[in-house]
């Protein structure tokens, strides 16, 4: 029998960190099974050269059937810029989780992402940048956090330097925050 847990990635942009997650699959003990996009971008592409299964969608109702149908126990928000409904929080409570670029809840919340967030940091003053894996909840940015990791925010530091030190950050957390994830629900 195949126990390997299949994930689902949801991307909208380059999906560097779909990439990372593919590259990892086989090290971390998880197979990503589908990937979801609501706007074409790199990251189908990415999963078309890796012959995943794709589905560029903004409807929730075939969205959460798709999951289904691909026997998805965990989804990952990776770069994934639309707001996730509040039924599927529900539905899908604790098997959604996200990567943010920040060290929540410092600098989450709507029309936080991306570049935007290491310019926060830097007009903050911050000395300590980081990423964050939470579970996804209705609240923006808000549910429960999973796991982090700092990285020192530099004195010559511009928001793209920044963005590349936390971006190599969270591709080391990701993938191991999946197995430990994927293990506990195994595991109940
Ligand atoms: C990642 O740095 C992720 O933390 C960020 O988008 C980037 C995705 O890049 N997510 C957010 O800012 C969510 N609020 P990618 O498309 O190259 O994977």
């Amino acid at each position: 029998m195949n126990t390997t847990s299949h994930i689902a990635v949801f991307a909208s942009g380059t999906g560097t960190t779909l990439q990372t997650l593919i590259d990892e699959q086989l090290q971390h003990g998880y197979h990503v099974a589908l990937v979801v996009a609501n706007r074409d971008c790199s990251a189908l592409a990415r999963a078309q050269n890796a012959h995943i299964p794709t589905l560029l969608s903004k409807d929730w109702t075939e969205i959460d059937q798709t999951l289904t149908q691909h026997d998805i126990q965990l989804v990952v928000l990776a770069g994934f810029l639309a707001i996730i409904p509040e039924w599927i929080c529900h539905k899908w409570e604790e098997r959604i989780i996200n990567i943010h670029p920040s060290l929540l809840p410092k600098h989450g919340g709507k029309g936080m992402y991306g570049i935007r967030v290491q310019e926060a940091v830097l007009e903050a003053g911050d000395t300590t940048a980081g990423c964050t894996v939470h579970y996804v909840s209705a609240e923006v940015d808000g549910g429960s956090i999973i796991a982090q990791t700092t990285v020192p925010v530099l004195p010559n530091d511009t928001p793209d330097t920044l963005s590349q030190r936390v971006q190599q950050a969270e591709k080391l957390l990701l993938p191991r925050t999946i197995a430990t994830i994927l293990h506990n629900i195994t595991q109940h």
